[in-house]
């Protein structure tokens, strides 16, 4: 048998002799259900069978799913460490917590047969050579962002999405919730952000909203994948939709009409108004209620019609209400022109690999001020750069095409001067829609550059991306993704 193509690649790997045939009789045992069930729906998409989820003891044959506080060689601390050995008894998962038992899963199913995911399941069994694999993530924070403003895409499309990015080890979604083209969250008490605010999109199409049943299914659907939703509201700039349905938030003499093109930095709150801070306050109130993860990112970018003179006290006054919901402030690196920063506000870098003008600069305020920082280096994993020259769609700004090999090719832990690994929570590949209208539309730009994100974001060395990209390519082709150019 080959050997298996993994990807993220795991910290130690090691090949043993003989396999493991899961087939008809083949139990799951564990006594966590749900990841049971889990596991039985990811081996349905390769074998024509349903193999019972018990509890109990395990025997001979099983293949067992089991929380184990104590495994020789795991990192400690970290969540999502795991074992997964295979051998001629058995396949055994283990590991600390949950999210760990989640990511040996995702590492089973990569060790499954390659045309795993085809539509038409007629395998009975499924032979596994023995391994044991021990690992755990090099960042804590491994995300990718969907814009649903430029483009709106519902609850389906962010659902197939969350899949995919946990089957990469993902643990983050990051939604751009509102920008210039449409306001996409529900917000009680503001009617017009999901009417007037909403109904448009770039080219001038129907747009949509997320009600807030939509965002809690996300939320919850997130959660069963070990997915986190980071919900971003972007201010002050990027707001004319909620303008357009609320002109008393814009500064005096401006009349907001609605807008379908693709240009930046025209769109301010008028941050002196309090009325302002009283939207904003409802915004991230109800945000907070519904969001059960740690994060609420506020934007701050391009903010190029607030005087920074107005756009410093803005910064500071909303990362405080952000914390004073008990959620952590995310914003793009622009923020870092406060210092004033509510304690623990992460930036977002979204220069290039090479920085230029102010941008590492803002950066390593936002780290200097104590908060950590996300890295999204736009001529890397700006996954809505176009892959190739004249590609159909995608972006060009940020230094012309992204090729495959453009992806890893940078250090997380160099990228921004004076900030070392310790401070980088993560790294996040960032979809923006200006160009993006369907489904296929996302894959083609995401696939497979996003592989090599899920790898850059995990493995504590990157090597060989591209050939195990390739060697993966089957399975996306299995899975029904239409992806770009490799
Ligand atoms: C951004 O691309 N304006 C964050």
């Amino acid at each position: 048998m080959s050997r298996p193509v993994l990807l993220p690649q795991p910290r130690s790997v090691i090949e043993n002799d003989g396999s493991f045939t899961i087939g008809e009789g083949t139990r799951i045992v564990t006594d966590r259900p749900e990841l049971g069930d889990y596991l039985a729906s990811v081996l349905r998409e390769v074998l024509d069978c349903e193999l019972p989820v018990s509890t109990g003891a395990a025997a001979e044959g099983d293949i067992v799913i089991e929380i184990n506080a104590s495994i020789d060689d795991l990192e400690a601390g970290t969540v999502e460490a795991y074992r997964l050995t295979v051998d001629r008894r058995s396949i055994i998962i283990d590991a600390p917590a949950d999210a760990g038992l989640a990511a040996g899963i995702q590492t089973l199913r990569q060790l499954l047969p390659a045309d795993a995911g085809s539509a038409v399941p007629d395998r009975t069994r499924a032979e596994i050579s023995a391994v044991q694999i021990l690992d755990w993530p090099r960042f804590a924070y491994r995300g990718v962002m969907l814009d649903i403003s430029r483009h709106f895409f519902g609850v389906d499309t962010i659902m197939r999405l969350i899949d995919q990015a946990a089957a990469l080890k993902l643990n983050y979604l990051h939604l751009h919730l509102t920008d210039d083209q449409g306001w996409r969250i529900e917000i009680p008490g503001w009617p017009e952000l999901t009417r007037s605010g909403a109904d448009s999109q770039v080219g001038g199409g129907p747009g949509g909203f997320l009600t807030t049943a939509d965002y809690e299914q996300i939320v919850h659907y997130a959660a069963s994948r070990f997915i986190t939703v980071v919900p971003e509201i972007d201010m002050p700039g990027h707001t004319n939709a909620a303008l357009v349905a609320y002109p008393e938030l814009a500064p005096a003499g401006v009349t907001p009409e609605p807008y379908h093109g693709t240009e930046v930095g025209f769109s301010t709150f008028d941050t002196r108004s309090e009325a302002v801070y009283e939207f904003i306050g409802d915004v991230i109130g109800h945000l907070a209620s519904i969001t059960p993860g740690p994060y609420i990112h506020i934007g701050g970018d391009e903010s190029h019609s607030t005087t920074l003179e107005d756009y410093r006290p803005f910064i500071a006054r909303v990362t405080r209400m952000v914390t004073a919901q008990g959620k952590l402030p995310i914003g793009w690196h622009e923020i870092g022109a406060s210092d004033d920063l509510a304690e623990g506000t992460i930036g977002q870098y979204w220069g290039t690999r090479i920085p230029e003008n102010d941008e590492g600069e803002r950066a390593s305020s936002v780290a200097r001020q104590g908060g950590q920082l996300i890295l999204s280096p736009a001529d890397a994993i700006y996954l809505d750069m176009m892959p190739e020259a004249d590609f159909r769609i995608g972006l060009d700004w940020a230094k012309g095409p992204t090729p495959l090999a453009d992806v890893t090719d940078w250090d997380p832990a160099t990228l921004i001067s004076g900030v070392d690994e310790s401070v980088v929570l993560g790294v996040e590949a960032p979809l923006w829609t200006e160009t993006v209208e369907t489904e296929d539309d996302i894959d083609t730009l995401l696939f497979p550059r996003l592989l090599a994100v899920a790898d850059l974001a995990w493995a504590d060395a990157v090597s060989d991306v591209e050939s195990r990209v390739h060697a993966l390519l089957p399975r996306l082709a299995a899975a029904s993704i239409q992806y770009g150019p490799a």
